[in-house]
């Protein structure tokens, strides 16, 4: 695991410690937060009957929404937290869970959706540098879709270099996706300073 991975890792693990299964473990100040994105999510994407991969899965929870709103959902999520994927394991033993660095050793399986939700926040070292590789590594496992939210905006907010998470200039993300395909979507409607953006590889069929 590289330094930036294992950072990542302690300053989650360190929250768990605190918080035990609670959104603040996972960085979330509030319990809506994460609701919040995962409604972009749908707004935009039947994933009835489609295969998904939850990158940075937290607790998992994720699942239980697919299965509740969508039938045959084929749903796995991969975490660098250990503990998270334990207790996502106990609370949805029906789905498959993982422990990865995906943007290290991503799998080689492809996947219809694929998800990553509060994922590319964090502050390291070459924040724009990471983040693009990151989306480029999880496009090339999507076969229909990607779907991903970041901390941002355009203008781009002002950064505290001491903390935990880095706000990027969403315009500049947007452009670099546009580089990998020109089907995206681009949403910032939700939040002041949250986006997301949905990827389709060129070949595929809308869905
Ligand atoms: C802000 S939390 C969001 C969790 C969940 N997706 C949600 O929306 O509630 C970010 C998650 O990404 C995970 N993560 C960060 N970098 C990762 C990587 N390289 N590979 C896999 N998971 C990663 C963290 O461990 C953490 O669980």
């Amino acid at each position: 695991m590289n330094s930036e991975s294992q950072k990542i890792k302690n300053i989650y693990q360190e929250k768990y410690k605190k918080y035990g299964v609670d959104p603040r473990s996972l960085c979330w100040h509030q319990k809506g937060a994460a609701h919040q994105r995962f409604r972009q999510f749908w707004a935009e994407i039947d994933f009835s009957n489609k295969s998904v991969l939850d990158v940075g899965c937290g607790f998992g929870e994720m699942a239980k929404f697919l299965k509740k709103r969508y039938e045959g959902v084929d749903y796995t999520g991969v975490d660098i937290v250990p503990e998270f994927i334990e207790e996502a394991k106990k609370n949805y033993p029906e789905y498959q869970f993982f422990v990865r660095d995906f943007f290290s050793k991503p799998m080689s399986e492809t996947y219809d959706v694929i998800l990553a939700s509060g994922v590319l926040n964090s502050n390291v070292p070459e924040n724009m540098e990471y983040r693009k590789k990151a989306i480029k590594i999880i496009f090339a496992h999507a076969k229909k879709v990607l779907a991903f939210n970041m901390l941002g905006a355009y203008p781009q907010p002002e950064n505290d270099p001491t903390s935990n998470v880095w706000y990027a200039d969403s315009l500049e993300i947007l452009k670099y996706c546009t580089t990998l395909t020109r089907r995206v979507i681009f949403r910032a409607n939700y939040h002041p300073t949250d986006f997301t953006i949905f990827m389709y590889p060129t070949k595929e069929e809308f869905i």
